[in-house]
């Protein structure tokens, strides 16, 4: 008994030790945390419960059989964040650089199926070489039963990748696959060939930070939704960012208790919009003035700025927040920012949370680019999506909303529960000097007439009346009110039921 006790602290601390003193400090001379000490910083104090530490690989290929180290490259169990269940593995670069092998891929896959059996998150902080090469296609086959995995838990369970190093290859399409992918600036990488092969092919030099580093994939991929500036400032924003999620797709979202009073009035909102409808705005302000004490964490804030989206909270409740950005394009749908806005209104809607939607858009963006890029297809993503969604959704249009992106903002044709404007709203096909252009076409050279023609159809058209008079608009809001607006609103929906036709699933233009 007591040599079976000695040789099972001997084993627990070759596993903590990874792959050893002189790898570790390797790592931490990158500026990375290792797999162990980002679960302490992750979770709660003392929270953390392993699995798996014994588990070694089964290869004997390449020296293999003589080198094993327990827990083969990966901590595996669960814990809690702010006393909430979470499902956590954390890939070891210090052991065979994380590279994931049989057994690697095992003691991720049975956290992933004892997440799904309780119904909690999955958390992946990955840090790996890929494949292990050793093993050849038993390691090919793990990460094809992480992959299945992490479908069959899509819109169950919450699923979020932190990329905490390299992550290349086909490994990159797990995180692909997974609800939200945060990165870690400097320190990580994603892509599917690396520079190496990518000069070799097309003969572009490119280096791994410009080819799949933080920066490319939150500002131009659009792959990642947001960059931290090392692992630290990482895990803390994700224990923030995991407070705004249900634990599964039966639970409704957690509620926080809040100070900030439901019916705060915020009267500089009445001087948000600008006299010229041309003039753009921060709709951030507006969104800050929405919710519980200003807190909105914003989900791709450096890709596709001409919306936002993100999550903040009202009545102590979470909330979707979609919203146009006149300061980008004039808040014009194009094709990013229809697919941006597309996979966060699935996600609210997969997750029960409900979809503040806050309308100023001009129309989709014109031109070759993104009629030669499929704007009808990605722009449809967005239609599908909010048509979609049976969560509460409530809509307030604060100034334009003209032709088809009138319809997909969440407008009452599409199942909007609750729809607001603002005395300011505009809702209409198109702009009144478009109007004007196409419908007295033969007045173009008469500067007067046209004129008249416009300031016409502004009068008749440039404002909420219209819309109301069709109940398409519930009501015409202040705008310092908005924020009791919403909540009653939110308040009133807490126990909407509604559901689609059965189907297998629907066929969304992908
Ligand atoms: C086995 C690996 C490994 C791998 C790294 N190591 N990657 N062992 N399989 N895939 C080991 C190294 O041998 C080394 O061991 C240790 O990890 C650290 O690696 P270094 O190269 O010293 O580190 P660094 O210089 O930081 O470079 C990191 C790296 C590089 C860029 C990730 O190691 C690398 O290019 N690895 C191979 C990446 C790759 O091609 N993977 C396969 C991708 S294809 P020692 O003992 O010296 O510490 C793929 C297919 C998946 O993943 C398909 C799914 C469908």
């Amino acid at each position: 008994m007591h040599d079976i006790i000695h040789q099972l602290e001997e084993k627990r601390e070759r596993a903590r030790m990874g792959g050893g003193e002189r790898r570790i400090e390797s790592q931490h001379k990158k500026g990375k945390l290792t797999a162990r000490e980002r679960i302490e910083l992750f979770l709660d104090p003392d929270t953390f419960e392993e699995w798996d530490m014994f588990v070694e690989h089964r290869c004997t290929d390449f020296g293999m059989d003589e080198q094993s180290i327990p827990g083969d490259g990966v901590v595996t169990g669960y814990g809690t964040v702010n006393g909430r269940l979470i499902f956590v593995f954390s890939q070891d670069f210090t052991v065979f650089g994380g590279s994931l092998s049989g057994a690697h891929a095992e003691k991720i896959c049975k956290i992933m199926d004892q997440a799904l059996k309780v119904g909690a998150p999955v958390v992946g902080l990955n840090d790996s070489g890929g494949a292990r090469i050793q093993e050849g296609v038993d390691s090919l086959a793990g990460y094809a039963e992480v992959f299945q995995r992490n479908v069959l838990a899509s819109g169950v369970i919450p699923q979020i990748s932190m990329i905490m190093g390299p992550c290349a290859g086909g490994a990159v399409y797990s995180p692909a696959m997974t609800e939200f992918i945060f990165m870690v600036k400097d320190t990580s990488y994603m892509f599917v060939t690396g520079p190496d092969v990518v000069k070799t092919v097309t003969h572009e030099e490119v280096t791994q930070e410009e080819l799949g580093g933080a920066i490319t994939h939150t500002n131009t991929s659009g792959v990642a939704d947001k960059a931290f500036e090392n692992d630290v400032d990482a895990l803390l924003h994700l224990r923030r960012f995991i407070d705004f999620l249900p634990a599964s797709n039966r639970e409704k979202p957690p509620v926080r208790p809040t100070p900030d009073p439901h019916d705060r009035v915020e009267m500089s909102l009445d001087t948000l919009i600008p006299d010229n409808p041309n003039k753009p705005y921060d709709m951030k302000e507006l969104i800050t003035k929405l919710v519980d004490e200003g807190d909105f964490f914003e989900l791709q804030p450096e890709y596709a700025g001409n919306i936002l989206t993100g999550f903040g909270r009202i009545e102590g409740s979470t909330v979707g927040i979609v919203a146009n950005q006149p300061m980008v394009l004039a808040g014009c749908l194009d094709i990013s920012s229809s697919i941006k806005a597309a996979r966060f209104v699935r996600f609210c809607d997969c997750f029960n949370i409900p979809i503040v939607t806050l309308v100023d858009v001009p129309g989709f963006l014109p031109g070759t680019s993104q009629e030669f890029g499929g704007i009808i297809k990605h722009g449809a993503k967005l239609l599908y999506a909010y048509a979609e969604a049976t969560v509460p959704k409530v809509t307030l249009i604060t100034r334009k909303a003209y032709g088809g992106a009138y319809d997909v903002m969440s407008s009452k044709h599409l199942r909007g529960d609750v729809n607001f404007a603002w005395p300011s709203a505009e809702i209409a096909v198109m702009g009144p000097k478009g109007a004007v252009e196409i419908i007295f076409r033969q007045d173009i050279g008469d500067d007067q007439k046209i004129e008249e023609r416009t300031e016409e159809y502004r009068k008749r058209f440039a404002n909420p009346f219209i819309a109301g008079h069709r109940g398409f608009i519930d009501d015409v809001i202040m705008p310092h009110n908005s924020r009791l607006r919403i909540s009653r609103s939110l308040r009133m929906l807490r126990d909407k039921e509604l559901e689609n036709p059965w189907k297998k699933h629907g066929n969304m233009p992908l």
